[in-house]
């Protein structure tokens, strides 16, 4: 086989004169009858013109030229001269050519399903993920690759300097409630038992500083049973972290610092300090613990306002346990939201389990609607008598649009803050060129759910509680909801443009601690021990006080290469309904390896059901 001298991006006008030998595939063949023939070759680093010259060449070389087709593979030796026809300065190697003298097919290649170099006819999804090996040839997703690549070369040289170890921990594990459903494998050692795949090293991780490891990270996969989104797989991987003797400041600058080495690595962008804002006001503000402040549209509370009114929507939703009213101020809005799209929005808020969205028309105090506050709207008569306040509460100006929620505190804050992000896509508002970093800090460290009748953890199980709620938190008694609810945690998570990136915190070192949370969780002490005794062996055995963080590496990567699908970072990502095209995984498997798992398969889907 011919010898490859360069790749296919390196060639400049300074190699004109050399003799070289590429290797890729052919990308484009193009024959305009002027005798020459053209092929662009392609590999991961670029592409080069190829030059065949139909005078000088061989008749066998002709021969094989005549022959390719796009994407055999091969390999092209010749002399490197500045292109004939001018520079293409869309290349980088656009400014010269090779002269090949000697052809080597290295393979043929079938009927490609899709031509890589096609951008603009790209099949669907389906067909891509089939033939994934050629959809990787694509220019774009090799770009991709190599950002991922960047990251984690990144992220382990920034770690490295800053005394961390990488430490690999099982997959093979004993499940841990990270809220998720398992993947289960089932022993062949030990007959019905299973084990779990790890929804996160969490407990590993912690051991590991009570082992004296004192800082500790990892690139690991992580599994967790779930339905795939547009940000969310089920095998993921994160870059997780732990550290020993530390406070949640401590923590947070570390990862900052990741943070900003990795953005001014790959993109060459400066991260200011970060923001922090509280659970509570993220909420209050934005209706949801990931804001994307790129944009206004925040929710302002008039819940005071509304008491003083008839409007029985308000009314209906001030008598429920934490009901609230609240409004969105669309500036410009009685021009931009047509009928048709806030009717949507009625629908749209509905699947968050809120009524609808009443909506207003400001025109102003001249305006139509004058005698109602200046408020044009089907509620207009229930507004006026607080139109002035509503005015002011909210900065309008004759043309915006409002918005209104009125139910429960979750309800409408999570409908508003659902509606808050449409409206910024429908409205084009979303300046796709900033950078939005911030912490959101101080969660609840659980949620009552009134339906389940018992506590959720909003972080997970091992999270501390803030050092200055410690005492509040033991004390605080599980039938008393309130009291549990207002303890706030030492987590913390890092968004990134309204996306979570990373969560994490300080955690409970202390045996006792550890237990009231199991206890509030619902965890019988029997069933703490049987689940987590090693965790609280540990404990008794000399536990430093650590905390840590995992960020999600697929989601850092579709922040710096701005895709919003996840399964673009990832070389073979499993489609929404969990499979792998290209290797038709999950499937079948013979009867005798159950048999060797000691596992009968007894529910068919029809049977579950
Ligand atoms: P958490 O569950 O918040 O924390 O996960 C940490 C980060 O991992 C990313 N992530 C995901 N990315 C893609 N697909 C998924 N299904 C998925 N789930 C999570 C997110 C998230 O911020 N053990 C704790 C961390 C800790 O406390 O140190 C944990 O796993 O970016």
């Amino acid at each position: 086989m011919l010898k490859r001298t360069q790749t296919c991006g390196q060639i400049r006008l300074e190699h004109a004169g050399h003799a070289v030998t590429l290797c890729g595939w052919v990308n484009a063949y193009r024959d305009h009858g002027t005798g020459l023939i053209f092929v662009d070759l392609r590999d991961r680093d670029g592409l080069t013109q190829l030059v065949f010259d139909k005078e000088d060449a061989s008749p066998e070389l002709l021969e094989q030229a005549d022959k390719l087709r796009n994407e055999d593979v091969v390999a092209a030796h010749g002399i490197v001269r500045k292109r004939d026809g001018g520079p293409n300065p869309k290349l980088p190697t656009g400014e010269v050519e090779v002269v090949v003298t000697k052809l080597e097919v290295l393979s043929k290649t079938a009927n490609p399903p899709f031509l890589p170099s096609d951008e603009k006819n790209l099949p669907n999804e389906e067909v891509r993920l089939r033939h994934r090996y050629v959809d990787l040839r694509r220019p774009r997703m090799q770009e991709i690759l190599k950002t991922r690549h960047r990251v984690t070369k990144l992220t382990r040289d920034y770690f490295d300097e800053q005394g961390f170890l990488e430490i690999e921990t099982p997959n093979l594990c004993r499940s841990t409630p990270e809220g998720a459903r398992d993947f289960l494998v089932p022993s062949r050692h030990q007959p019905g038992q299973w084990y779990a795949l790890p929804q996160s090293p969490q407990l590993f991780k912690q051991l590991l500083m009570v082992a004296g490891c004192d800082r500790y990270m990892q690139i690991c996969r992580c599994f967790r049973d779930e339905d795939p989104r547009a940000d969310r797989q089920a095998e993921f991987t994160q870059i997780d972290c732990e550290m020993s003797f530390v406070e949640r400041e401590d923590v947070m600058r570390t990862m900052e610092g990741f943070v900003r080495t990795v953005w001014q690595g790959v993109l060459g962008v400066d991260v200011p300090a970060m923001d922090r804002i509280t659970y509570r006001e993220s909420m209050d503000r934005y209706g949801v613990d990931r804001p994307d402040r790129r944009f206004g549209l925040e929710l302002v509370s008039i819940t005071d306002l509304a008491a003083e009114t008839d409007f029985n929507v308000f009314s209906q939703a001030l008598a429920k346990r934490k009901g609230v009213v609240k409004a969105i101020r669309v500036p410009g809005g009685a021009e931009k939201l047509t009928r048709k799209l806030t009717d949507g929005y009625t629908e749209f808020v509905k699947q968050f389990g809120a009524g609808g969205v009443p909506v207003a028309k400001y025109t102003g105090p001249g305006g139509a609607g004058a005698e109602t506050g200046g408020f044009e709207t089907g509620i207009a008569r229930f507004i006026a008598p607080i139109a002035d306040k509503l005015v002011e509460r909210l900065g309008l100006e004759p043309g915006d649009t409002v918005l209104f929620g009125a139910d429960s505190y979750a309800v409408c804050t999570k409908a508003l803050g659902e509606l808050r992000l449409k409206l910024a896509k429908d409205l084009g508002l979303i300046d796709e060129n900033k950078w939005d970093f911030l912490w959101v800090i101080d969660f609840p460290m659980f949620e009552y759910d009134e339906a389940e009748r018992r506590y959720f953890a909003l972080h997970h199980p091992f999270t501390a509680p803030n050092p200055d709620q410690l005492d509040a938190f033991m004390a605080a008694d599980k039938n008393d909801p309130d009291a549990v609810e207002a303890v706030v945690s030492a987590g913390y998570d890092v968004i990134c443009n309204g996306s979570e990136i990373g969560g994490g915190s300080i955690r409970i070192h202390r045996q006792d601690v550890q237990s009231k949370v199991f206890d509030l969780l619902g965890l019988s002490e029997a069933e703490a021990k049987e689940k987590f005794s090693f965790l609280l062996d540990a404990l008794r055995f000399g536990a430093p006080p650590h905390g840590g963080i995992a960020f999600g590496l697929d989601r850092l990567v579709m922040h710096l290469v701005k895709t919003d699908n996840i399964r673009d970072v990832i070389a073979f990502p499993k489609t929404h309904t969990g499979m792998d095209l290209m290797s038709n995984a999950p499937g079948a498997v013979d009867k005798a390896q159950l048999r060797d798992l000691y596992v009968r398969s007894t529910y068919t889907p029809e049977a579950k059901s």
